[in-house]
């Protein structure tokens, strides 16, 4: 555990040419630093739809120390950055298989960034031995967020605590 300190987390910046034409490529991956989960933070207090202010997350024990704490243990996250702005991130848990946080900035959307986040984080978690991965999302199927997971085939699982959760089984599976 490393946190707060300088050490590297699992933090993967991925490249940023080409958002201008609306397509990412030259991704580049790298270890990041506790210093990138700031930006983390600016992204998901500005989002469009599903926001949170910073005292709101804070109130779900969800602050920079226990992000840092998250990314040096099973939490893996992947950022993409335009210029020198963190635009998008998503973190995944391979522990249990949670895909636990993804958000673009509103001036980003619908320019792909959404689906190459969720990708990696997906395919991170069938590598890491997941059979199973799962999310919670509000129960509004009007919002984004929904049509953006069922367009990935995330399907419903349940709704439970005032939350929508979901599921995905790895490629070529079958749920049970
Ligand atoms: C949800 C979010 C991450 C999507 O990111 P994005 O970068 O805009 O997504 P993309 O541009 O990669 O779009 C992904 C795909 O989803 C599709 N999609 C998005 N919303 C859709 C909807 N309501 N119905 C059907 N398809 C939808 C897009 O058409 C696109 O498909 P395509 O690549 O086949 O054209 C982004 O809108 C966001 O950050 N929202 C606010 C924060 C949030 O809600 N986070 C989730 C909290 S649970």
């Amino acid at each position: 555990m490393n946190a707060g300190g300088d050490g590297p987390v699992n933090l993967v910046l991925l490249g940023h040419r080409g958002l201008r034409t609306g397509k990412l490529w030259n991704f580049a991956k790298s270890l990041h630093t506790p210093a990138d989960v700031p930006s983390l933070f600016y992204v998901r207090t500005r989002s469009r739809e599903n926001g949170y202010t910073l005292e709101e997350l804070a109130g779900l024990g969800i602050t920079e120390k226990t992000v840092i704490e998250k990314l040096s243990s099973s939490f893996k996250g992947w950022l993409c950055q335009f210029d020198d702005l963190v635009v998008g991130f998503c973190i995944a848990d391979r522990g249990t298989g949670e895909l636990w946080v993804i958000a673009v900035l509103p001036d980003f959307e619908r320019k792909g960034i959404g689906n190459r986040l969720m990708a990696l984080a997906e395919e991170w978690l069938w590598a890491s031995g997941c059979n199973r991965a799962w999310l919670t999302t509000d129960v509004d199927t009007m919002l984004r967020a929904y049509g953006f997971y069922r367009n990935r085939g995330w399907v419903d699982w349940k709704v439970e605590n005032g939350l929508r959760w979901m599921q995905l089984f790895p490629p070529r599976t079958t749920s049970p």
